[in-house]
């Protein structure tokens, strides 16, 4: 299994990292465009082999596509994160050309891989790859849902006051502070539903706090998070690579699903060998189907963007 992580920044490394350490990948290859960066993370991660006992070779390489050749899997985190203060869909003007770029340099070497996108603002990234390169629907599949719903599961654990492994939750719709759903009303404590365990402040106050939670740890951080993200892409990959059909909410071509159509938005799909095995439904109630609606509508507005922007 050959994994290839583009952008060696906090979220780029921070994924080669969390995917040696599980070591389920043979070799992962780290690119970068600035000289020396990719080859430098990779030979520092490579020096935690020993000590964090995995054998997968982390590989880094200045802007040489050549060495991403034949990569099972490609996870996209080029471009750049946002300042404190910016939203995620402020990034699409230079964030559009350099996703395109880097998905058409890797289609050369790897026509059969599996696209996972990173950069912001997501769910328009996967919609961009998805029209400019024409790829099966399941290869195309956008990272923004795990991470939501483990920020979600952390804020009810922490109100809770449990271990997160009691706790299951999931959170749909955009990747965008406005736009996530937290589906507060069925998430459970060991299938308990958090309902019955706490106050509808607290309820609302985990749900703003998830919808914020990007934005919360840019404005401490001074840029935007990376070990959760890392994690996250982690998990996906893991569940393609070793087929583990794990079910994520991930940002998927949705045409009809939820009545929805031409657009990639988080909902929860299984994931395996071929990336996207099945998009599941969900019993939605009337308040969270408007919610997904309202949140598809701003999702469309900001992919409307891509028209003005020239890609080359
Ligand atoms: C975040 C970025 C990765 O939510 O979108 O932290």
């Amino acid at each position: 299994m050959k994994i290839t992580v583009v952008g060696a920044g906090a979220v780029g490394a921070s994924c080669a990292e969390y995917i040696a350490i599980k070591n389920f990948a043979s070799e992962v290859v780290l690119l970068d465009i600035k000289e020396n960066f990719a080859e430098g993370k990779a030979m520092d991660l490579m020096q935690t082999s020993s000590l964090n006992y995995f054998d997968t070779k982390i590989i880094g390489s200045t802007n040489d596509y050549s060495k991403t050749e034949n990569s099972n899997i490609a996870i996209i985190t080029s471009g750049i994160p946002r300042k404190p203060g910016m939203t995620r869909e402020e990034l699409i003007g230079i964030n559009a050309g350099i996703v395109n770029n880097v998905v058409s340099q890797l289609l050369k070497y790897s026509p059969e891989v599996i696209l996972v996108i990173v950069s912001n603002p997501m769910d328009t990234m996967t919609y961009l790859v998805n029209k400019q390169f024409n790829l099966e629907k399941n290869k195309v599949i956008g990272m923004g849902g795990i991470l939501d719903s483990a920020r979600f599961k952390y804020r009810i654990a922490e109100a809770l006051k449990c271990p997160i492994s009691d706790v299951d939750g999931m959170v749909i719709g955009g990747h965008s502070d406005t736009g996530m759903i937290p589906l507060i009303g069925k998430a459970t404590r060991n299938g308990i539903s958090i309902d019955t365990l706490l106050t509808n402040s607290i309820k609302e106050k985990i749900v703003h706090e998830t919808k914020i939670g990007g934005a919360t740890l840019t404005s401490m951080l001074g840029t935007s998070a990376w070990y959760a993200p890392g994690a996250a892409v982690s998990s996906l990959v893991h569940s393609i690579a070793c087929d583990q059909r794990k079910m994520f909410t991930c940002s998927v071509y949705l045409n009809g699903e939820y009545n929805l159509d031409d657009i990639c938005i988080g909902v929860p799909v299984i994931i395996g060998s071929n990336g996207v095995h099945e998009i599941i439904k969900l019993d939605l109630s009337e308040n969270e189907t408007e919610d997904l609606k309202t949140s598809a509508r701003s999702v469309k507005s900001t992919n409307l963007l891509l028209d003005s922007i020239d890609l080359k």
